[in-house]
């Protein structure tokens, strides 16, 4: 897509509702179009609309090893509630292994580069096989979760991997998120009732105390500006 068509569909869709840039990039993009999804709230919230929009739309999961049994569980109950299969992605085993063997089972506590090596081979290797079917991926980024994110579009170039990022949540607020699971009884991780409100892989969230930030219990050990695993990098 030209640079200022991208410009043009996040004009048009900068007001519109979540479900009205999810209609119009699925129409788009068609089969080509994925949704990336962690199972984290927004991502449920995603789910829900995209399958209502399209009961075929395709969603895929990157299952890192390192997830929480609740993770597990809960795709298999998004998958059996909308009666549909999330594709998921493995790490590269000879990969892991190699690292493993390497530097210790859990390395990502040593420093910053060994945690980026681990994103990298459990994380962005498989999401770039993810890509190859793909022009466009919905991930569920809202701008106030972190500084990191402040400036998210609605539809953007994904220069990083070149292809298109459409953010239909970028301006929701955490309660909204909660609002839409509650009123349309959205299947979501039990470990958000026990004060975790973003889960990422078992060994490297906690959870937060009252008044944290919503990313804080992330990579805990880390300074916020590091605070990405490279999916989302700028
Ligand atoms: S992360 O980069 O820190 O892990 P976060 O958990 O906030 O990201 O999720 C942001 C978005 O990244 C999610 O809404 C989802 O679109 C995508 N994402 C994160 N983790 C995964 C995963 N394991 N599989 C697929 N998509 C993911
Ligand atoms: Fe590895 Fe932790 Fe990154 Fe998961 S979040 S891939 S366990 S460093």
């Amino acid at each position: 897509m030209h640079p200022d068509e991208i410009k043009k569909l996040n004009n048009e869709l900068y007001n519109a509702s979540a479900e009205e840039i999810l209609k119009r990039v699925l129409a788009l993009f068609g089969n080509k179009i994925a949704l990336s999804s962690s199972l984290g709230a927004e991502d449920q919230v995603l789910t829900d609309m995209v399958l209502k929009i399209n009961p075929n739309a395709r969603i895929f999961t990157l299952d890192t090893g390192r997830l929480f049994p609740e993770t597990y569980d809960l795709i298999d109950r998004t998958s059996k509630k909308y009666k549909t299969s999330i594709e998921v992605f493995f790490p590269n085993n000879e990969k892991v292994q190699e690292m493993v063997n390497a530097k210790g089972i859990n390395l990502f506590y040593e420093s910053v580069d060994n945690r980026k090596l681990c994103c990298h081979i459990r994380k962005i290797e498989p999401l770039q096989r993810a890509f190859a079917s793909l022009d466009a991926w919905i991930c569920g980024l809202r701008a106030s979760q972190s500084v990191t994110r402040i400036d998210i579009g609605v539809v953007e170039w994904d220069s990083n991997n070149n292809l298109v990022k459409v953010n239909p949540l970028a301006k929701w607020t955490e309660q909204q998120v909660w609002d839409y699971i509650k009123e349309h009884k959205v299947p979501y991780n039990v470990l958000h009732d026990k004060g975790f409100p973003s889960i990422g892989c078992q060994p490297c969230t906690r959870a937060i105390m009252h008044g944290e930030d919503v990313r804080a219990g992330r990579w805990w050990w880390e300074n916020p500006e590091s605070k990405e695993c490279g999916l989302h990098k700028k």
